[in-house]
């Protein structure tokens, strides 16, 4: 792989802004590309955040912390990821935004640059971003290029039955996830899990993994259509099978079930 200098990462989101601030931490200059000014602010807000809290915590230096802010350069611009050897997508998982987005970006860097793909659940041809990885101290696994490859293979249908047992009644939104915590060993419960990697984008990703499997398993269950159309997005939106709106995560009273 040609060395990168450079790297350009198109998303400001949850994953986007980590894989700006983890690129920037290990030494590459990035241009991270939102849709506009105040998602991009949003978005570099939280990793100005990020380093300050380690700074605070005593992980990091000033100096390096600064360095590290300094590395990241915002733009809503196509035309200032021209420079990058590598670009990252990490947008809204929607096939045909990826499509125009590549299109894009494939007619303003050069020729020899690399792109790869942060998607959870669509099929890629080409990926070949091992040595980029290693170099962020980040483990690559290689797998068959399937929807959902290996981990949202396993994890969606988990979560998703999450859902279903507490529409089915069996356990509070509370008591599902502490069940599963202390009994599976998992940091977290699948419905916090479910807001964390926010309720539209698994919504997306079971889209995608129904479409090319026609398995049940993978079907949005009725509650989750519900919060989605009520605009409850999970952590990110402050509302999901928890309201996040005060000091500690509590459940959703709104979350009914059907
Ligand atoms: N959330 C997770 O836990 C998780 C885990 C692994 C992979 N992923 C994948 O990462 C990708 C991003 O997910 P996310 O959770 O960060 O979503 P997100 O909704 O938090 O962020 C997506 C961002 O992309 C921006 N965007 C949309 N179109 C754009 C464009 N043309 N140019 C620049 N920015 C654009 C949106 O404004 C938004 O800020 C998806 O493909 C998702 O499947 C997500």
């Amino acid at each position: 792989m040609a060395e990168i200098g450079k790297v350009g990462v198109v998303g400001c989101g949850l994953m986007g802004h980590g894989i700006a601030q983890v690129a920037a931490e290990a030494g590459y200059e990035v241009a991270v590309r939102e849709v506009d000014d105040a998602t991009l602010q949003k978005g570099l807000g939280k990793i100005e955040k990020q380093l300050a809290r380690a700074v605070e915590k005593g992980r990091a230096e000033q100096a390096d912390a600064d360095a590290v802010r300094a590395r990241i350069r915002g733009s809503t611009d196509y035309a200032d990821l021209a420079e990058c050897d590598l670009v990252i997508e990490a947008i809204t998982e929607d096939l045909q935004l990826k499509l125009d987005m590549w299109r894009e970006v494939d007619g303003i860097v050069k020729s020899e640059a690399h792109f790869a793909t942060n998607t959870s659940s669509l099929p890629v041809v080409d990926q070949a971003v091992a040595e980029f990885t290693g170099s962020l101290g980040k483990l690559a696994v290689p797998t068959r290029d399937t929807a959902g490859f290996v981990v949202n293979r396993l994890l969606v249908p988990f979560l998703l039955d999450g859902m279903r047992a507490y529409e089915e009644g069996v356990g509070s939104i509370a008591e599902i996830d502490e069940a599963m915590k202390a009994g599976a060993g998992h940091p977290m419960g699948p419905l916090t899990l479910s807001d964390f990697v926010g309720l539209d984008t698994l919504g997306s990703i079971c889209d995608v993994m129904f479409e090319e499997f026609r398995e049940k398993r993978f079907a949005q269950p009725p509650i989750l259509r519900k919060m989605l159309a009520a605009g409850w997005y999970g952590r990110k939106s402050g509302m999901g099978f928890y309201d996040y709106s005060g000091d500690a995560p509590v459940e959703n009273p709104g979350v009914a079930r059907s």
